[in-house]
């Protein structure tokens, strides 16, 4: 009689727990809208964001472990609800840049308030065959290939986890956000990948990177203009070009930087460290305010510390014409490692607008196993600690 209770008790407890999920409001798995692993899943992700964008409350799309093919998906807000994309599998991209029909973002977010990407998948931009097509190096009007992410206009929202690999062109394109964080996040591409930024932020306030792991063929995280309130902590950079500020100047309509913090990150064999890069002989104007880099860790890295207003790649610019923008407030504290060039410090401001308020504190940086030199044009930085002293460029 007793074990006749439990059995009911079971059966009515299970039945309920099927229902329970069967009914689950909100939870979109990508195989009830035909999408299965080995498969191009374009239009079952497409199908998927509209039932979850719709939906009244949080939205969970998920994407489980598998192989999957996705052509270019441009996905837009507002949605009635938090939405989340979960991705435990992994996504191709098409090889072949032609087939993404001259989309410039993979997979493209826009408008949404609260949209978090997570999982432990992985999207694979495979952009071997792009890389070969690629002549930024030597074309100053080259264009732009297919980025993986594009974040445009989206709010209160998260990357966590993921990995973005081999992206054709930059792998995050963060434009016109705010309050979007990227949590533990990894990229991956070889250092002989052309013009892969890691992340790259315009027009957007308060985003933050923290624990993330970038390895790439350009700079790791890339500031463009109108980014403000940036913070950027537990990051790993290598290979890669390093943090860069820049480069602005270049257009007349920029708007200022404002607010960089930069802690407790680690940079191994990039070609820059920490940079903030400007053109001269040109238009722009707008300032760059309040740049704080502390606790960093440096492993033979080309140009740890640098500020450069004499940018100018494809050696297209007069560099007699000095840069119009304006550094000021910049810190860079508690720096260490080891620098593969004699200078572990060069600061080249601009002639026409010195630097102002730089501090330069506790620089331990050697080259060769002697303390690296440091190089200063157009600034008298405030010393604090030990720091190499200033010789004139
Ligand atoms: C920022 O976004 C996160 C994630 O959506 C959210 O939890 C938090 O409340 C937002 N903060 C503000 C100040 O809106
Ligand atoms: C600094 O970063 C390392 C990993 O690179 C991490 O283990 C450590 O907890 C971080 N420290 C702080 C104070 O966040």
């Amino acid at each position: 009689m007793k074990l006749l209770v439990k059995i009911i008790a079971i059966a009515l407890f299970s039945l309920f727990l099927s229902d329970f999920t069967r009914a689950q409001p909100g939870a979109f798995d990508i195989s009830k809208f035909g999408g299965a692993p080995n498969a191009d899943i374009t239009q079952a992700f497409l199908s998927a964001w509209k039932e979850a964008c719709a939906s009244t409350v949080a939205a969970k799309i998920t994407i489980p472990s598998g192989s999957y093919r996705m052509n270019a998906v441009d996905v837009k807000g507002p949605c009635k609800a938090p939405i989340e994309i979960q991705v435990d599998g992994t996504i191709q991209a098409p090889a072949n840049p032609s087939d993404l029909k001259g989309a410039d973002q993979w997979i493209k977010i826009n408008y949404v308030d609260s949209v978090t990407v997570s999982g432990h998948g992985i999207f694979d931009g495979q952009g071997a065959a792009a890389w070969k097509i690629n002549d930024c190096g030597s074309n100053k009007n080259c264009k732009m290939l297919c980025m993986n992410f594009g974040f445009n206009f989206v709010k209160n929202s998260v990357v966590r986890d993921i990995t973005s690999k081999d992206s054709k062109d930059f792998h995050f394109n963060v434009l016109g956000c705010s309050n979007f964080t990227f949590d533990g996040v990894k990229i991956d591409a070889p250092a002989t990948s052309l013009n892969t930024d890691g992340i790259h932020i315009g027009r957007s306030t308060g985003i933050k990177i923290l624990n993330t792991k970038i390895g790439t063929g350009d700079d790791c995280i890339s500031l463009g203009d109108g980014s403000k309130q940036i913070t950027v902590q537990n990051v790993n950079c290598g290979p890669g070009h390093g943090i860069s500020v820049g480069s602005l100047g270049r257009y007349p309509n920029e708007e200022p930087v404002e607010g960089f913090y930069v802690t407790n990150c680690t940079l191994t064999n990039t070609a820059n460290g920490v940079r903030i890069k400007t053109w001269p002989d040109s238009t722009g104007t707008s300032p760059i305010t309040d740049m704080h880099f502390e606790d960093i860790t440096m492993v033979n890295v080309m140009n740890p510390v640098i500020i450069d207003q004499e940018y100018c790649p494809w050696n297209q610019c007069n560099k007699q014409s000095p840069s119009k923008i304006k550094i000021s407030k910049v810190s860079f504290k508690n720096i260490k490692g080891t620098s593969g060039t004699a200078d572990g410090v060069l600061l080249t401001c601009s002639s026409s607008v010195p630097c102002e308020e730089v501090e330069l504190a506790n620089i331990d940086l050697t080259f060769n196993g002697a303390a690296a030199t440091a190089k200063c044009a157009n600034v008298k930085p405030t010393i604090t600690g030990k720091v190499p002293a200033c010789a004139s460029t």
